[in-house]
């Protein structure tokens, strides 16, 4: 049966004043795949922020067992931990990640699920150990952004979120990233930046649409 991991690190709330951008887009798409996917269909959403995971703070653990130094000895708790992580990782067909931008980066406590994830020699292949388990799955990195980082603008290479998951989910796990980007969110709350209110409710709309559509293609793949 079709499984999704649904994952939110947006420090706003889901719904009323206020409400996270790349929440209400990630639950459009969950949503939408849920309904396509047919009765069995099941998802698991984690919420990075409501249940926030412990920092990895064991360099072992960033290796599979076969590969930690010799006498490795990792806290239980923050093993058994990691290994709930990578099994719900493992378990799905498709991966939802909602992931803000937060000081031109990734929030923390999605940084602290990835590095959790990240393990050669079980998520990402290393000489001897060539698995890459999540190889042709889809990864969709839903971003919100309070301004904007358009191609050919000063600040078109000051966004540091995406580029991480796509490089790690993408060239290490080997998965197929889709992003849906939305920018210029401030404009509805700052006043000194409401010029920019017509691209955010732009950006808004096209990305629900394509949350949704993304949503019924995967879908339709995964029947
Ligand atoms: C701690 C924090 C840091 C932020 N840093 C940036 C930033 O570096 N660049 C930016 O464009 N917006 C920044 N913002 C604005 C958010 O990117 C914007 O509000 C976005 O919509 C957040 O995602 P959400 O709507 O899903 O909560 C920041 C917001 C917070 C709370």
């Amino acid at each position: 049966m079709p499984h999704l991991l649904h994952l939110d690190s947006s420090i706003g709330p889901a719904s009323g004043p206020g409400a996270s951008r790349s929440r209400e887009i990630t639950a459009t798409f969950a949503r939408e795949w849920q309904a396509a996917a047919g009765a069995g269909a099941t998802v698991t959403h984690r919420d990075l922020v409501a249940d926030p995971l412990p920092h990895l703070l064991d360099p072992d653990l960033h290796w599979a067992p076969a590969l930690r130094p010799e006498g490795s000895t990792p806290d239980p708790g923050a093993e058994a931990l990691q290994a709930r992580l990578l099994e719900e990782l493992l378990a799905a067909d498709v991966l939802l990640v909602g992931a803000p931008l937060y000081n031109y980066s990734l929030p923390s406590t999605l940084k602290v699920w990835l590095d959790n994830v990240h393990v050669p020699g079980t998520t990402t292949p290393f000489p001897g150990h060539e698995a890459q388990p999540l190889a042709g799955r889809t990864a969709v990195v839903v971003t919100s952004r309070g301004g904007t980082y358009d191609p050919g603008t000063p600040t078109a290479d000051w966004d540091h979120a995406v580029p991480p998951l796509q490089i790690v989910l993408g060239d290490a796990f080997g998965m197929d990233v889709r992003v849906i980007t939305t920018s210029a969110t401030l404009s509805e709350h700052v006043e000194a930046l409401s010029a920019g209110a017509d691209r955010a409710r732009a950006d808004r709309a096209a990305a629900h649409e394509q949350a949704a559509a993304l949503a019924h293609e995967l879908a339709a793949a995964n029947l």
